[in-house]
């Protein structure tokens, strides 16, 4: 969603502001802006659409100054154009605000400015607060920035600059992330690491309600009372390279090729190369036996991830899972108290709807565990317990590096889970690992069919609509097929058990009609093949993933693996066939329309 950069240094204000964005740009946004302070003014740029149209303003009107923030909007309140694009300002442009979140009480005040005599000209939420700073403001834009955030309600990151102050630089987070980077005579704000990465590693990760302040002195993190807040510099490991495409046309395309990679780098992160067991195991034994219930919440891709989760848990821990969509879960009533486990995946560690589903169980459930690829993320802090994918920066919008590793480690945790309980001994268990240590390289042997895969997708590109059909273990990975093809390529996809069909979804079938058909799991493979030739008798032609070439399908054939881990093999034909559809019909692959990566708003 919406992207955040501020800098106070001796750079080109500017030039570290836009390449900030720019690598912010695959969070999803529809305009952009910028805001310099120099001297006794501030000089605002906003420009709706790509960052190339604020970078032709900018370099018409170039500004200058040591001071500045700068932001991407996807919008929520207004549709996307230039008024109401970020920064905000107040009437006679001597503060300016970029803001990510939602300010959910904005009539109330915009309501209390007017009546102040406040002219509003947007149709954002975000325009109060400039003006509220303004109306607060006695004798320094840090207090007055506190006093309103008083008055706020709902989420927000916040970066302020005010040419009454005009060597300062203020940032503050509730419920949408911030971070501080640190470097040498200079600073940064920033709403994700990206954006600083070519600058410094270094960084001071903010919690909720702190503010920090950025002089020429350096930087000062205070509470709401203004107490001072002595924060650990936080190293990030994440690479240079990891935003950058290397030799790939897309993001997407390099990220699927990093998959033999992330997982063997997830799987070394938790086990001992020495004894290809547990470094440590990491579930109590007591707390275990009483759970009996766990609930795995996550949205899109990683919702998906844990249908995938569920059946893992259940089939080696033996523990009744239920998988539920965060956003609906923070909204029924499901039953968590001390005996129920509480376990959100997300990518980004961001999303507010699985975050919501931690903030809400904390403390009433047994634990709430996060898995999570951004270390020093939302979920990573709030979460009792967490364990990292190590995916590294994901960029494209469309995830797969991380969906494999969430799969990864939730094989992972399952079998844990099943030795703690002493389903599993530590011999099975390590038979369990030594196989999914088999999977990158079965992974590469999948990406070597890239050409054919490319072939098929052009076969498909000019589709109005494609089923995905699955079983059992192939079941949530047919929807996460369906959601990666419809994402990228605006193709109407839906995903089906494959057992569903005659109960509804089989109207749709006629002649040519295709169906792609995950059969990765071959306990119950005939049965799904049954399915395929009552589709095939009414006219619909059938690509099929699965181990074993087929002579009445067109084939996409994936090395053997137990069923249980075919998810990992089975969805690489199925991202390759969504880049490439994509790719053929000409479409932004990495950015596709109205997505956003990091949903941090409800
Ligand atoms: C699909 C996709 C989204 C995300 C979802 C959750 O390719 O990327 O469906 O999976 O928005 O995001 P995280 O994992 O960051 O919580």
């Amino acid at each position: 969603m919406c992207g955040i950069v501020g800098y106070l240094g001796k750079r080109p204000v500017t030039d570290v502001l836009v390449n900030g964005l720019s690598n912010l740009q695959y969070r999803g946004y529809d305009s952009a802006g910028v805001a310099v302070v120099n001297e006794n003014c501030i000089s605002i740029v906003k420009k709706e659409g790509k960052l190339e149209n604020l970078e032709s303003a900018l370099e018409s009107t170039p500004v200058s100054g040591c001071v500045g923030i700068a932001h991407t909007r996807w919008a929520t309140h207004g549709k996307p154009s230039d008024i109401n694009s970020h920064p905000h300002y107040n009437a006679d442009k001597t503060i300016a605000v970029v803001h990510n979140g939602i300010i959910e009480n904005y009539k109330e005040l915009k309501a209390f400015l007017a009546e102040k005599g406040y002219e509003f000209y947007s149709d954002t939420d975000t325009e109060v607060i400039p003006k509220l700073i303004d109306y607060l403001y006695e004798d320094n834009i840090e207090t007055a920035v506190m006093k309103a955030t008083d008055m706020l309600k709902g989420s927000y990151a916040l970066g302020v600059v005010s040419s009454k102050d005009n060597n300062k630089l203020v940032g503050v987070r509730k419920q949408s992330p911030l971070i501080v980077g640190i470097g040498e005579n200079e600073n940064f704000i920033a709403s994700d690491i990206p954006a600083i990465l070519d600058y410094t590693t270094d960084v001071y990760l903010l919690d909720d309600n702190e503010f920090v302040i950025i002089t020429d002195e350096g930087i000062k993190i205070v509470d709401r009372n203004n107490n001072v807040i002595e924060k650990a510099i936080y190293k990030v490991d994440w690479k240079k390279e990891n935003v950058s495409k290397g030799n790939y046309e897309h993001y997407m395309l390099k990220e699927i090729h990093e998959q033999p990679e992330v997982t063997k780098n997830t799987l070394d992160s938790v086990i001992d190369q020495n004894t290809g067991f547990f470094r440590k195991i990491t579930f109590d034994k007591e707390m275990l036996s009483n759970i009996n219930r766990i609930y795995l919440v996550g949205c899109g891709t990683a919702y998906h991830a844990g249908l995938s989760g569920k059946m893992a848990i259940e089939t080696l821990a033996r523990i009744p899972v239920e998988t539920d969509v965060a956003s609906e879960f923070r909204y029924r009533n499901p039953i968590v108290d001390s005996n129920t486990l509480v376990i959100v995946i997300s990518q980004s560690g961001e999303t507010a709807d699985t975050l919501e589903a931690v903030r809400k169980w904390k403390g009433k459930a047994a634990a709430v565990i996060g898995i999570t690829n951004v270390i020093g993320s939302s979920v990573s802090r709030e979460c009792d317990k967490v364990f990292y994918t190590r995916a590294g920066a994901e960029i494209s919008v469309a995830s797969t590096k991380a969906y494999v590793a969430q799969l990864t480690l939730l094989y992972l945790v399952a079998i844990e889970m099943a030795y703690t309980k002493g389903i599993l001994t530590e011999e099975e268990s390590k038979e369990y690992i030594s196989k999914l240590y088999q999977l990158p390289k079965s992974i590469e042997t999948i990406l070597d069919s890239e050409d054919r895969i490319a072939a098929l997708a052009e076969e498909l590109k000019d589709e109005q609509s494609l089923i995905f059909l699955g079983r059992d273990y192939d079941y949530p990975v047919a929807l996460e097929g369906a959601l990666k093809v419809k994402e990228i390529t605006y193709i109407n996809c839906t995903g089906y058990a494959a057992g569903e069909l005659k109960h509804g979804p089989i109207a749709l079938v006629e002649k040519g009609t295709k169906i792609i058909a995950v059969c990765g799991s071959m306990r119950i493979e005939e049965k799904t093949h049954s399915n395929l030739r009552e589709v095939m008798t009414r006219g619909a032609e059938i690509y099929c993933v699965s181990s074993t070439e087929h002579k009445e399908f067109t084939n996409i054939v994936i090395s053997e693996t137990i069923d249980l881990f075919t998810p990992i093999l089975t969805v690489v034909p199925l991202q390759l066939l969504s880049y490439y559809i994509a790719k053929h019909k000409g479409l932004n692959v990495d950015m596709p329309r109205n997505l956003a990566k990091s949903v941090t708003v409800e």
